[in-house]
């Protein structure tokens, strides 16, 4: 029995030891570049990745369960996976609370003006800007998942006027709740500070474009956490230059690294933050995954498995 695991990082050797505490019995196969080190093909029963070269997890015949090492799935959208093996998201609380960490940052810096104040400061100033009241600022998430709800749990405290907008209609105490393309209209066009926690899928890609952002009221503050594909890169620099958006922060791009010379670099409007938002920790993460090999071991389905007919 074993695991393969495969990611961009270096953190094998952390992921080894956080699942060799939660599983003994089972063997950590790293699958490095020219696939030395992973013994007998047959012995794989999980894989642990994050962009698998394309075909190459249908060489595992055993395969039971395909982990994602991250909550998004959409970089394996393109890895001709075999069929049948469920693909697990990851759920995990310092994933989760990680992106509700850096929602609350940036929904507060942008309430409370700190950008028009760090203007202000390098130019010598010294004054007080007019304020808004929490309650009449109104923040909307786009995505109302584990992480979306999640952040909307923990901005509640601060009694901002919440929102948020899904495929399929909720009920969320607190926030006022819109669904499908019906509801995109009115939830934008009452949303002050827009935080995007979508997974990218066919339906979700450019979501965020000249059309949509023109629906924000005057001002209105992008946080786009989710993936660079929601966003039409031309079409928020227009926006900002028009000054019909205030500002955005963003961490992911269509392109990572950005490149040197994007337009998002140098500008003054943006904050970049280098796919950060939340990072996979394998101290926490490690259980989570251990938790779905137990449930797979009993006989149960592991969970949260992607539907192939949404992507998500
Ligand atoms: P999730 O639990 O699957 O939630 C997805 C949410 O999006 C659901 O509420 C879903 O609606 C909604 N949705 C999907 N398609 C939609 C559509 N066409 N129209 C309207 N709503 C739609 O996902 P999650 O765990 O919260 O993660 C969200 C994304 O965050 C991931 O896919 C990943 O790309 C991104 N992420 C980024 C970072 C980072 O560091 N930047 C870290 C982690 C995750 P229903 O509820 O109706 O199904
Ligand atoms: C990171 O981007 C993730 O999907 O977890």
């Amino acid at each position: 029995m074993a695991l393969l695991f495969s990611s961009q990082g270096d953190d094998a050797d952390l992921w080894r030891h956080n699942m060799a505490t939660e599983l003994p019995d089972l063997d950590f196969r790293v699958w490095t570049p020219d696939g030395q080190d992973i013994g007998d093909a047959n012995d794989i029963e999980y894989a642990l990745v994050w962009k698998p070269r394309k075909g190459a997890l249908k060489e595992f015949q055993n395969l039971k369960a395909i982990f994602s090492l991250g909550a998004g799935v959409d970089h394996l959208a393109g890895a001709d996976l075999p069929k049948g093996v469920p693909v697990v998201r990851l759920v995990d609380r310092g994933l989760t609370q990680g992106m509700s960490e850096y929602v609350a940052y940036w929904v507060l810096h942008h309430h409370r003006r700190f950008d028009a104040y760090a203007d202000m400061i390098a130019e010598n100033g010294w004054q007080r800007l007019a304020q808004k009241d929490a309650h009449g600022r109104r923040v909307g998430i786009m995505g109302l998942g584990v992480l979306g709800r999640d952040a909307l749990e923990k901005l509640k405290p601060f009694e901002f006027d919440l929102a948020g907008w899904s495929r399929t209609p909720k009920t969320i105490p607190g926030v006022k709740s819109f669904a499908g393309e019906d509801g995109l209209q009115e939830f934008l066009k009452r949303t002050e500070i827009l935080v995007c926690l979508l997974p990218l899928t066919p339906e979700t890609t450019s979501i965020i474009n000249a059309q949509t952002l023109a629906l924000l009221p005057e001002g209105a503050y992008l946080i786009n956490a989710a993936r660079g594909g929601h966003v039409v890169d031309n079409d928020l620099i227009e926006a900002l230059d028009s000054g019909h958006i205030g500002g955005a922060t963003l961490d992911v791009f269509h392109t990572e690294p950005l490149p040197d010379d994007h337009p998002f670099r140098a500008h003054p409007k943006v904050h970049l933050t280098p796919h950060i938002a939340s990072i996979t920790m394998p101290e926490t993460a490690a259980r989570a995954v251990a938790d779905n090999i137990r449930r797979i071991r009993k006989g149960e389905p592991p969970e949260p498995v992607v539907d192939p007919e949404t992507g998500y």
